[in-house]
């Protein structure tokens, strides 16, 4: 079956984050939104049946997750990822992003030291300062094309730090770790008995020649130190539903971790969240396949259009991810400035790169997660705002 990733959908009025709020982001309703990391297209078929199967059920009482629920997940783990894991090494949680959270409170106390990676996703900083652990930034270094970790002030930093929380692939600079990187983090991290949260929430999202290599699969003792995070979100624009796994090898850290779940008494979850996670790992491969492939197709569109057209403006491609970082330092403007040309001259709805914290200045993240129509509209108001510039 042939997916249509073309088909052009009103979001609007759906209580859509990337749709609705955009006045209140962008203090400008109808700017492309080009920023929340979701997908313009449909979530597939087989997934909205099967909850649309669950829904006519009358009841929606309280649920509990089953074999149906924790088997596909395990399954795609071997398949896709080569990752052995058992289902009581799975632990539900209600995103990704809370169990960053969960994580932080469970394995570290007030004042201890956490490292990020900036620029990075923003939750992940914020999990750290919110609840008033130290954060360490162990700035990426910005290379022509790619970006690079800092190995050497890893190991300082790493001597007096609780946890490193890993995001692989990376967003927003799109590198997928490749495992020398990952045996040198493992390395420093075993060493300096640094635990490791590792947010894979785009693992499967990887583009054609690019691999992911899951960080708790280098070596059993890896395996002991790291809390993996893992979803079907991402891949299948499932992001509502509120479902993703955390996996956890060593049992000292699962029990931790899952009594702070069980005080919370959020391990019950979602029930319509449950039905398309399985939908998702057992019937989602063929669709995945052509959504990698239109949205790889996408980001050669975007690559090949601004080379030709808007040759100042830098991006950098993604190894994994459909987020596009640009590096505008070129045009010389101020991130003040840079921000209102975009939303206000241009209607472009893009995520100031000052959000992802340092190093994010001068840049902005572009999701590319739309049918190629509405790409090339925006691709030409970029181009029609820098065309004098440059
Ligand atoms: C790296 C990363 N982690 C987590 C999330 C969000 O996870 P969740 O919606 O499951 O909380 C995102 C969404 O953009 C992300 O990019």
């Amino acid at each position: 079956m042939k997916y249509n990733f073309d088909k052009l959908i009103d979001r609007t009025h759906t209580s859509s984050v990337k749709y609705d709020l955009r006045q209140a982001f962008f203090e400008k309703g109808d700017v492309i939104p080009m920023w929340v990391a979701d997908m313009d297209f449909e979530t597939p078929g087989f997934i909205r049946e099967a909850v649309i199967r669950r829904a006519e059920h009358p009841v929606y009482g309280y649920t509990f997750r089953d074999t149906d629920y924790y088997q596909p997940v395990v399954a795609w783990m071997q398949s896709h990822h080569d990752w052995i894991i058992r289902r009581d090494e799975i632990i539900f949680t209600p995103g990704v992003v809370p169990a960053i959270n969960f994580a932080v409170m469970a394995f570290t106390k007030p004042g201890d030291k956490i490292i990020v990676q900036p620029p990075v996703y923003p939750p992940i900083y914020r999990a750290v300062s919110d609840h008033d652990r130290r954060l360490i930034y162990n700035q990426l270094i910005c290379q022509e094309d790619t970006y690079l970790i800092d190995f050497g002030l890893l190991e300082e930093q790493a001597k007096d730090a609780a946890m490193l929380i890993l995001c692989n692939p990376h967003n927003p600079v799109g590198r997928c770790w490749n495992s020398e990187e990952l045996e040198k983090i493992a390395q420093i991290c075993l060493e300096n008995k640094v635990l490791v949260f590792s947010d894979e929430i785009h693992a499967d999202l990887v583009m054609p020649g690019f691999s992911h290599r899951v960080f708790a699969c280098l070596s059993p003792g890896v395996a002991e130190i790291t809390i993996t995070a893992h979803a079907p979100s991402k891949t299948f624009n499932l992001a509502g539903l509120s479902t993703s796994s955390v996996i956890i090898s060593n049992p000292m850290l699962r029990a931790t971790f899952s009594q702070v779940i069980e005080k919370m008494h959020l391990g019950m979850g979602n029930l319509f969240g449950s039905v398309a996670s399985t939908a998702a790992y057992l019937f989602g491969e063929p669709w995945r396949l052509q959504l990698i492939e239109y949205l790889d197709d996408n980001i050669t569109f975007t690559e090949t259009y601004i080379r030709k057209n808007i040759p100042a403006l830098h991006m950098f491609r993604p190894e994994g991810t459909y987020m596009i970082w640009l590096d505008f330092r070129n045009f010389g403007f101020d991130d003040k400035t840079l921000k209102n040309k975009l939303i206000h001259d241009a209607g472009l709805g893009f995520n100031p790169g000052t959000d992802f914290g340092p190093g994010g200045e001068g840049f902005m993240r572009m999701n590319i997660a739309c049918p190629r129509a509405t790409l090339a509209i925006a691709l030409e108001r970029l181009w029609e705002l820098f065309s004098g510039i440059s």
